[in-house]
Parts: C-alpha cells; structure tokens; sequence
C-alpha cells in the first residue's frame, strides 16, 4: 500500500518519535532511495518494517543490512532464520506480536522489544483476536523486555491508558492515515475522517485476517489470497469505494488533517478520560485487594512506568484535572509539566489518611514543586486544595473555571505545538534534571545540548525566519 514512504517518516521522527518506513509493496531500488531521503530530511534515527511473508523479503532484509539500518520492527512471521544475522550487526529488533506465546519466544530469541498488536489495529491481524486490553497486561506480566502497544490508540487518553496496563510506548498507525504527510488520496483522508466506530471489517484469510476500512473493496475480497496482490496506491484519483484501505477501529475517533508533529503533540498533550480525567486515581473500593503485596507490587510497577515514561517523553505533557486528584492519581497529574484545573478541582495526598505513604513519584516531586515547608504540610496533614490555591501555591500551572479549562487546555497545547520540537525535549530534560546536578554539573550539560540543538534544522530555519523578519522590518 505504500503509505509509511519517506515524507511521514522523516516528519514523525523530526518530532520526536520513531518513524518506521514499511518496506512492504516495494522494489529494492526504490526501498533504498526512500530511506537515502528520510536521512536527507533528519538526522533523527527512524525505523524500518519488513513483513517476512512479503515476496522478496530476503532482498529487502539485504537492504537494511546494507544501508545499516538501526532499528527493524519485524513483523507477518518473525526473523528466526535471519537472527545471527541481525545480531551479529548489532541493530535493535521489535517484534510485533498478537498472542503471550508470540511475545515469550521474541523474548527467547533475544530480540529487543515487543510490539503487541490488537485485533481492533488496522492491517494485518492474527486469527486468534486478542484486543488491546487484554493483551498488554498479560504480555507485560510475562516477559521482561520493553512492550509497546498497537491497535486502537489514536490520542493521549488512548495513550495514557496503554502505559498504564504497563507498556514502556506505543505504536499508531491508523490516526496517521489522514495526516498532512500521509500519500492517501485526499477524497479517502475525506471519508475515513468521516468514518464511525463500525465503519472497519475485518476479513479473514487461511493464516491471518486483516482489518480494513468498510467500503464495496473490501467486502468483495473475502477468501481472496495471496493479499498482497490486492495492494494499490491509495494516492490515486480513482473511486474512494474500490480501493482497499488498511484501518484500525479507531478511524471512527474525531479527528482532522493535520501535521504529523502537531498529532504528536496533540496525542501526549490530553489525558481525559470520559468525565473524571486521568489524574482522578484508583477506585479506593480496590484498595482492600490490592492489599495482597504481590498485587500491590506489580500495580507500582506500572504506576513507576508511567511516571518514568511521561517524565522521559521528548514531548511536554498537560494534565487536565477537572474532579478529583486523590490517592496515586494526584502525583500522575501532578507529573505532568504543566497541570491545568477547574478551579474546584480537589487536589489531595490523602496517602496520610488512609495509613499510607506518598506514591505515584509524589515524594520525589513534592518538595521540589512547593518547597519543604508546604511539603510537609500537603503530605501530613493530607488536605484538600482547591484548584486556585493549588495554583497559589506553585503546585499547579494555571487553574481556570470549569467552562473555559477544555478550552485553556486546548490554546496551551496549540502554544506548545508550535514551539521547535528539539529544543523543546532538551529544555524538559534539563529541567527534570536539575534539582540533581550542581551548577557545574548543569553548565555542563547545558554545553553540551546546546551545541546539539544549534546544530540541529529547526535552529537554523528559525533563525532564518527571524533574521528575514528583522531585515523587512528595517526596509
Ligand atoms: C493502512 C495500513 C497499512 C499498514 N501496513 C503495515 C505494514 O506494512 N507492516 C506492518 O508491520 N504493519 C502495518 N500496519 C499496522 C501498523 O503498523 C500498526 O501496527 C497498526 O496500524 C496499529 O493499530 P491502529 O491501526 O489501531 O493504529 C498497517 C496499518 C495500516 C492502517
């Protein structure tokens, strides 16, 4: 199908993330001139998928050897012939997986890192049908190697939730279909951004089944094999109901075109979940079965992943907090880099109350966000502070009344979108940083990432842009 080509790679890699160039669908020649562009148009690493069950896989797997590429994401079988090979050269393999059987032997190969792909994902799908929900939990539980998560995620919410069934990252594809970069037909961007929570299928062939967007196409290919054959360009001007579009249940989510950088921001910019936001914590009805310590440990084990990764990601991240931030909930919210509230918001280290200590990272961040003094007294005493004395105090960025807080959070996260997305992850890290180094140790530091970031294009693009604006002004 040919859609992850050079364009939408390079601009996801450039913010941040890790693009992946899907190998599947093309001729050498032209796999090799795609990935020379992407390392025309960053520096960033970037990654590169090859479907084992494509024809000429082994060609394609003799390119990434030969333009060594650094990270493969592996996938439709897995690279068991080719695995001396790959490791004899050092690059990183993700395997994507479907089942906990799958997921175990990439572990016992050695591979680096799993990517559990849903039955609710677009493209190809085992015929076992595991979703999303269930397979991350279990697959994190049985293996030890990173896990990133596939199939349905298509925002922050999305997003947030996989992390917090204990996925290290995740992987998007259908959310990306419709982007700015994405070589789809404009008259299919139309339709899948119109498309409803139904409005996929899933066709199953002898081996796998696939999940595609519900048109006459691809409701007419049921049984037809091999499915390769059936691929065309979705970049051509012909009928959006004959062509055969790969999509994820997730296209029926409410989107728009948009830049690849401005849906990355965007996806690790919200964390709303339907009516309490993501910082409202665990039921305390739970509490009494998560007594047993075996339970308790692996649920910290999540909640220190989530944390580790939101303060690791290159992205800002905003919380929303509109009820109640209780319980490990608060210090999830309040991890964020910037923390947005209703005004009666209810912000509570009630850990005290309940026989508990502070988690969720809180004793860590407490002290640094609000001094020792008001430490102290929020940890001790455990009481509740409302949205604008949070805000009073340096908890908390900004604390709005309730109506305009969707709306302060939206302006803020447009703000940050637009900022350069280097410099941006390199001022985060300092930050997060500091409260650890000395002054020379910071200065350091500071020179170093500094003669990174000068070096990097959206330095010099800015200063252009600003050097050209002050030259208009003085003519
Ligand atoms: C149109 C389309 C084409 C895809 N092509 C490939 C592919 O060539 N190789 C691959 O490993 N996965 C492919 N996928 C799967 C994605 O890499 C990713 O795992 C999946 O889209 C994630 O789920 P989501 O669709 O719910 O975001 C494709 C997905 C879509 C929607």
């Amino acid at each position: 199908m040919k859609i992850s080509m050079a364009p939408i790679v390079s601009a996801f890699s450039q913010a941040g993330g890790l693009g992946c160039l899907a190998s599947a669908g093309m001729q050498i020649d032209d796999l090799r001139q795609q990935i020379r562009q992407v390392r025309q148009q960053t520096d960033a690493p970037f990654a590169v998928n090859i479907a084992w069950t494509v024809p000429n896989s082994i060609e394609i797997f003799q390119v990434l050897l030969e333009e060594e590429i650094g990270f493969i994401i592996s996938s439709a079988g897995n690279p068991e012939k080719n695995l001396e090979q790959l490791k004899s050269v050092g690059v990183k393999v993700f395997q994507v997986v479907a089942d906990v059987s799958q997921a175990k032997r990439a572990e016992a190969q050695g591979l680096d890192a799993v990517i559990t792909k849903g039955y609710e994902s677009g493209g190809l799908n085992s015929l076992e049908a595991v979703a999303t929900l269930p397979l991350v939990p279990m697959v994190v539980d049985a293996i030890s190697i990173p896990v990133i998560a596939a199939g349905g995620i298509g925002d922050g919410r999305s997003m947030a939730a996989a992390m917090a069934l204990g996925a290290e990252g995740v992987l998007m594809g259908t959310r990306f279909l419709t982007s700015d970069e994405s070589p789809v037909h404009i008259d299919i961007k139309k339709a899948l951004l119109n498309a409803k929570d139904t409005d996929t299928v899933s066709v199953s062939f002898k081996n796998f089944s696939a999940r595609f967007w519900k048109n006459k196409k691809s409701s007419s290919i049921i049984g037809h094999e091999p499915l390769w054959d059936l691929a065309t360009d979705l970049n051509q001007e012909i009928d959006a109901d004959s062509q055969l579009v790969g999509a994820g249940q997730i296209v029926g989510l409410d989107t728009a075109v948009m830049p690849v950088a401005e849906i990355i921001q965007q996806v690790n910019t919200t964390g709303k979940t339907s009516g309490i936001d993501f910082s409202s914590g665990g039921s305390m009805s739970l509490l009494n079965e998560k007594h047993k310590p075996d339970v308790f440990l692996q649920d910290m084990k999540r909640v220190t992943n989530l944390v580790i990764t939101m303060r690791g990601l290159p992205q800002p991240i905003i919380s929303k907090v509109r009820g109640v931030a209780y319980v490990v909930g608060v210090n999830i919210a309040l991890n964020g880099d910037f923390v947005l509230a209703s005004h009666d918001a209810q912000f509570c280290q009630v850990f005290i109350n309940l026989g508990a200590i502070l988690d969720g990272g809180g004793t860590f961040l407490l002290p640094r966000l609000v001094g020792m003094v008001k430490a102290r007294e929020l940890a001790m005493l455990g009481d509740v502070v409302k949205g604008r004395e949070a805000e009073s105090l340096g908890l908390i960025y900004k604390s709005t009344a309730d109506e305009d807080l969707d709306l302060a959070v939206e302006s803020l996260a447009i703000e940050l979108a637009k900022k350069p997305c280097l410099a941006m992850s390199l001022i985060k890290e300092g930050l997060n940083k500091s409260f650890d180094m000395s002054l020379n140790e910071a200065m350091n530091w500071e020179a170093v990432h500094q003669t990174v970031a000068l070096q990097s294009p959206e330095h010099k693009k800015r200063v252009k842009a600003f050097l050209a604006k002050g030259h208009k002004k003085r003519n």
